[in-house]
């Protein structure tokens, strides 16, 4: 055994593996140039997280949250502010029951609601974005009037003075730190994260003003939510600017501080705005839109790792070794079990557990709810996800633990009702 630190190919393997995730050793296990790139990136997220503090479950192998969850579970909030923004969506403040101040979010996180209808219905549980500035102690959510229950329930019903059940801001799609441009894209209610994270760009504290794109996508200036929040905002950020497509405009669609085109962002339209290639981009909205930026933004010369996307729902899977013909809408699984409640919450789905699954693993792939795995046996961390709430038990017990507020679902069977953020 020689070369730097004289670690041999044994101990590296239980540093990013196993429970021991000795810093000093690790921080000399970085340093080792034979090392590939990838074995180097897990050994620095680790350095990187003890930086920010967390010493839980292992960044080494999941894309561990940038931060833990304030709470576990659930704490119930009060509906301080109801506002209508359009005919579609209204916007809801949530404090605290005492109003001591919520803690701070990242601009670009989501809560989860849990909530009941009627009295006698199963609870509800859906995610929202924030979307309004992330630490004022309070958090707005904005929800757009669809075809499903949660939705309806919180545009029709919602008033000030009710209580509803909500998790500690999570989700890993938030801005990050740095001194490039930042290009923010969105479309229809997709806007809600990013106008978080313009509320942070916008904000006084900000030590150095970043060069900050606008590009929304809406049907017309009637349904274009937060226009002038927006607008402010940006008037706020020297050297801003905005750009806005309106598919079905009315005829007197325009606005003196608005770029507005006609028809949707696409290859030809965003190259004319001459957006910065060096930035880092954020886009929200329906899974199409993601997909056409994405690729748009590839061909102007965007560097895929700068692309960071927030779709409404699950997250895409990642099955390796498995072709799909088709990808099916979540569904619940036949026969259903009789055993505790499991709510995969972005798939909007709750399930009793069977005993005939073996993990929650495999009830989530016959619910077709989008999972990530790869050894299925405890051991590189790629299923884990956030648990709102509920046990579980762990069988095999894997190497390592998850991060605190996580849970690794190839490994584990329900012990009470669950409720799963996939
Ligand atoms: S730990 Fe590898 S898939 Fe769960």
């Amino acid at each position: 055994m020689d070369g730097p630190g004289k670690i041999s190919v044994a101990e590296i393997d239980s540093l990013l593996y196993s429970a021991n995730h000795d810093l000093s050793r690790i921080a000399i296990a970085a340093r080792i140039p034979a090392l590939s790139r990838g074995w180097k990136g897990s050994m620095e997220a680790f350095l990187q997280a003890a930086k920010s503090g967390i010493r839980n479950g292992n960044p080494g192998l999941a894309s561990s949250s940038p931060s833990a969850p304030a709470w576990e579970g659930f704490r119930w909030a009060k509906v301080v502010e109801v506002h209508r923004e359009t005919h579609e969506v209204t916007s809801v403040v949530l404090a605290d029951l005492e109003r001591s101040p919520f803690p701070s979010a990242l601009p670009g996180q989501y809560l989860v609601l849990r909530c009941l209808p009627e009295k006698s219905s199963t609870p509800l549980i859906r995610s929202y974005s924030i979307s309004g500035a992330a630490d004022l102690g309070t958090y707005r959510i904005s929800v757009k009037r669809g075809t499903g229950p949660g939705s309806r329930h919180i545009v029709d019903t919602t008033q000030v003075g009710d209580k509803l059940e909500i998790s500690a801001p999570r989700g890993e799609f938030i801005l990050r730190p740095g001194g490039r441009p930042v290009v923010l894209l969105s479309a229809g209610i997709g806007v809600t994260p990013v106008l978080s994270m313009l509320h942070a760009l916008a904000s006084k504290s900000t030590e150095s003003p970043r060069e900050v794109w606008w590009i929304h996508a809406a049907r017309s200036a009637k349904e274009h939510v937060f226009a002038e929040e927006a607008r402010q905002l940006l008037a706020a950020i020297p050297g801003s600017h905005s750009a806005i497509a309106y598919s079905k405009p009315d005829p007197t669609d325009q606005h003196e501080n608005d770029l507005i085109i006609q028809g949707h962002w696409d290859l030809a339209s965003l190259r004319k705005l001459g957006i910065p290639v060096e930035a880092d981009f954020y886009v929200c909205g329906p899974p199409a839109f993601l997909k056409d930026m994405n690729r748009d933004l590839i061909s102007l010369g965007a560097p895929q790792n700068a692309i960071h996307q927030e779709v409404f729902g699950s997250a895409d899977s990642i099955e390796p070794g498995v072709t799909k013909a088709e990808v099916k809408a979540p569904h619940s699984p036949v026969p259903l079990g009789t055993g505790p409640v499991v709510s995969f919450t972005r798939s909007g789905l709750a399930v009793p557990w069977d005993s005939r699954y073996k993990s929650v693993l495999e009830l989530a792939e016959a619910c077709d709810v989008p999972v990530r795995w790869s050894c299925r046996t405890g051991v590189c961390h790629t299923c884990e996800c956030g648990i709102l709430g509920g046990r579980l038990r762990y069988t095999p017990e894997p190497l390592d633990r998850p991060a605190s507020g996580n849970a690794l679902i190839c490994c584990s069977t329900p012990e009470t009702p669950i409720e799963l953020d996939l």
